[in-house]
């Protein structure tokens, strides 16, 4: 038997919590064969729903679940965890400016790196799920100087599956068909879902659709798709958020053969210069992202990925006082 992994949640009693943190202790995300002790965080007032969570975990008997740490204290959900999964955040409350919304989850993220860079294994890997997604990942990386920026992602995952799925459809064929699929920026009705490299069952999805469902459609729908769960479900997504996550970790820590999207420091590539989490293709192999270079970027293009970076750099105006 394999020693066992920590891995930190955070917001354990929220929704997404619910199901990831049971298909996590199933071994979805790291394997049958790897035990896990999950070290599960929330705040006070959320400590006795937090409790009942433990209750059902236990009561599943998972094979691979060796320990549950609950607690309302970040020093002691972060200690030695090998991953941590950044889901609890501050929604936004009635009048809230999208301002205070940066403000009010740039304090908690701000401690928490700092829990994170004070804790938790020199080797661990962040993944930053709560809203905004992507600034939240930039100020806790920013406030855990000990570790490499590059050890701290944002969820992008939920977008790209919702992409490659929309695809599919459209085309008429299995989302196991699809390559290639991009996602450029940020996690927010401004990212760029990127047909122009994406092959469907080995062609050019452009072979198998129009240029005007693309951006009349597609775009949209990939950009719109929370809103619209919400409004047909009466709550967010959450097993799909879930879900995505447990892929975004699977890959980085086990490698994939397919280009996925994901949040990371941006590093001039693209164009693209750093100090925002910006979402590129990457490839995952031996436990590390590379993005994938030299992909030609057309005019359309340009100006899409530059919007959504526009975006990101006016997120990290409003917090630039807490990024240390
Ligand atoms: P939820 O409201 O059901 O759960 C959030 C939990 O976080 C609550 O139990 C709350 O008590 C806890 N929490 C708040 N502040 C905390 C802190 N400082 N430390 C620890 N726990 C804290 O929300 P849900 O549905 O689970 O979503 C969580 C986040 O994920 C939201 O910000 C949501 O917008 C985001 N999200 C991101 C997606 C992505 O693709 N990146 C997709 C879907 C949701």
């Amino acid at each position: 038997m394999k020693d066992p992994v920590r891995i930190a949640i955070t917001g354990a009693a929220g929704q997404i919590s619910y199901s990831l943190a049971f298909r996590i202790a199933s071994g979805d995300m790291l394997g049958k064969d790897q035990p896990v002790i999950l070290q599960l965080l929330e705040i006070p007032p959320a400590m006795d729903a937090l409790n009942g969570v433990v209750m059902e975990l236990n009561d599943c008997a998972f094979p691979l679940l060796q320990d549950i740490v609950a607690t309302d204290d970040a020093n002691v959900a972060f200690k030695d965890a090998d991953f941590a999964l950044l889901v609890g955040a501050r929604p936004r409350g009635p009048g809230m400016e999208r301002k205070d919304l940066l403000e009010a989850n740039a304090a908690i993220f701000s401690v928490q790196g700092k829990a994170i860079n004070d804790n938790a294994s020199r080797d661990v890997r962040v993944l930053v799920v709560g809203n905004p997604a992507n600034t939240n990942a930039l100020i806790a990386s920013c406030n855990a100087p000990d570790l490499d920026a590059g050890q701290f992602t944002a969820m992008m995952r939920l977008d790209h599956n919702r992409a490659k799925t929309q695809l599919a459809q459209k085309a008429g064929k299995h989302v196991n068909d699809v390559e290639q699929m991009i996602v450029w920026g940020n996690h927010s009705a401004t990212q760029y879902p990127d047909l122009a490299h994406c092959k469907v069952a080995g062609k050019p999805a452009f072979d198998l659709v129009e240029r005007d469902w693309y951006e009349s459609d597609f775009i949209p729908t990939v950009q719109q798709r929370g809103a619209a769960i919400i409004k047909a479900r009466g709550a967010s997504s959450a097993a799909s958020a879930a879900s995505a996550a447990i892929d975004h970790m699977r890959d980085w820590a086990l490698g994939t053969d397919e280009v996925v999207s994901m949040g990371i420091p941006a590093d001039g590539s693209y164009g693209v210069e750093p100090g925002i989490m910006y979402s590129y293709p990457v490839t995952c192999k031996g436990g590390k992202y590379e993005i994938v270079q030299g992909l030609e970027v057309d005019e359309f293009s340009r100006g899409r990925m530059k919007a959504t970076e526009d975006e990101l750099r006016e997120e990290r105006a409003a917090v630039e006082h807490l990024l240390g």
